[in-house]
């Protein structure tokens, strides 16, 4: 990792000393040299190749204004402004003068590492974009179709179907098409298609103000198929501060962006994810041939229908089903009251081989008999759109 070169502004020595206390372990990241006043600061950051700036609130008058400065004459550079205390006018002031963000003095270390961190890497993905012209700017009509995954129990399948429906849908239509791993704490998407994100969802909240329908893109993670990955982060419980806006502001961006939005949803409700459902043109509720299992569809589905969900967006998928399973199928119709809109066959050695050597079912065994039935799926639901 490039180490982070950190100068900072504060005429206060305790405060600075508090400062590079917090800083001196951190191998990633390297205190410049302190200037005496503001013109030897800007020789520095200028020369030094600073990355971030730490601005006292009173720096030279008014750490603001001399934020507001830096911010607009270094454009790949991150200020962070350090402030006594936070308020509305504080934080008014802090977010029109172009700092990344405000730390509390005195400071707290791990929350100064962090923020360092964050916003040095939020400012060089920037830069980078802006350099970047051959951004793809393939446009296409109308908005994306999305396409959502539930189940309320755990391991059903909705990681293989989803993922398999992703690329099937590339596949058939040649169209633009992305995945979202919007299980938040277990994603398991990136495994699946074995591929190794360089962003997560969690870096796309952090910098959530940039999101658009174009820069959402430099957060995709591409598979070699052509299809695109939002994926979750591989840390559980770090998505607390994820919300039900945030979700939307994604979901609208990558509408306005992809023609098919495949989403692989978490084993329960979850109030930050559930705008996938009502952005959803289709759910797919995927159980597997097993009383544990069809009960909790059922209670997903009692659940959906209280907030009158639309019945017509649900579809049943009955995955893993065998000759050999525990319940029939049409027992499972009558005790859901739904039909069931597709089986996926158990084809566990199959399965287990794709996975084993990290190519995706459908274009490993693109002649089974579940590819083909993906094919008619994607077929289906896309003949319903026109
Ligand atoms: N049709 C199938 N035949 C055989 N094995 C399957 C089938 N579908 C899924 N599996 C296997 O079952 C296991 C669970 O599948 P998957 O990870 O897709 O479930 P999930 O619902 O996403 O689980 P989680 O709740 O942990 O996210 C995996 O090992 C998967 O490969
Ligand atoms: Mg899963």
């Amino acid at each position: 990792m490039d180490k982070i070169k950190v100068i900072i502004l504060d005429n206060n020595l305790e405060e600075r000393f508090d400062i590079e206390n917090a800083l001196a372990n951190i191998d990633y990241i390297e205190i410049a040299r302190t200037p005496d006043d503001f013109e030897e600061a800007l020789a520095i950051i200028d020369s030094e190749m600073v990355d971030v700036i730490l601005v006292s609130n009173n720096f030279n008058g008014s750490g603001y204004e001399i934020v507001e400065k830096l911010s607009t004459e270094f454009v790949d550079k991150a200020t962070i402004i350090l402030e006594k205390e936070m308020n509305e006018d504080t934080m008014y002031q802090a977010i029109f003068s172009g700092a990344k963000d405000v730390i509390l003095l005195p400071v707290k270390p791990n929350k100064l590492v962090d923020s360092i961190y964050k916003a040095n890497k939020i400012t060089k993905k920037r830069l980078e974009y802006h350099k970047k012209t051959d951004i793809s700017k393939k446009k296409k009509s109308g908005y994306g179709q999305v396409y959502s995954v539930f189940s309320t129990k755990g391991g059903t399948g909705k990681t293989f179907f989803a993922t398999n429906l992703a690329l099937s849908l590339l596949k058939e239509t040649n169209k633009k098409v992305v995945i979202l791993d919007f299980d938040l704490d277990y994603g398991n998407v990136s495994l699946a298609l074995d591929i190794v994100p360089k962003f997560t969802i969690t870096d796309v909240i952090d910098d959530i103000k940039s999101i658009d329908s174009d820069y959402i893109e430099t957060y995709l993670t591409n598979h070699e198929s052509g299809l695109k990955v939002l994926s979750a982060s591989k840390e559980a419980n770090i998505n607390d501060f994820i919300n039900n806006e945030h979700i939307q502001i994604i979901l609208k961006a990558l509408q306005s962006a992809y023609d098919y939005i495949v989403i692989d949803m978490s084993s329960r409700f979850n109030d930050a994810t559930n705008p996938a459902f009502v952005f959803s043109e289709k759910l797919f509720l995927i159980t597997t041939p097993e009383i544990m299992s069809v009960k909790n569809i059922k209670s997903a589905i009692t659940t959906l229908t209280d907030f009158n969900y639309p019945k017509n967006k649900i579809n049943i998928v009955l995955n893993k089903f065998s000759k050999n399973s525990d319940i029939r199928s049409n027992d499972i119709e009558k005790i859901l009251g739904f039909d069931i809109f597709y089986k996926v066959p158990d084809d566990y050695i199959k399965v287990m081989g794709s996975l084993n050597q990290g190519i995706p079912y459908v274009q490993k065994y693109p002649r089974s008999e579940i590819s083909k039935s993906f094919s008619s799926i994607v077929k289906n639901i896309t003949d319903d759109n026109k």
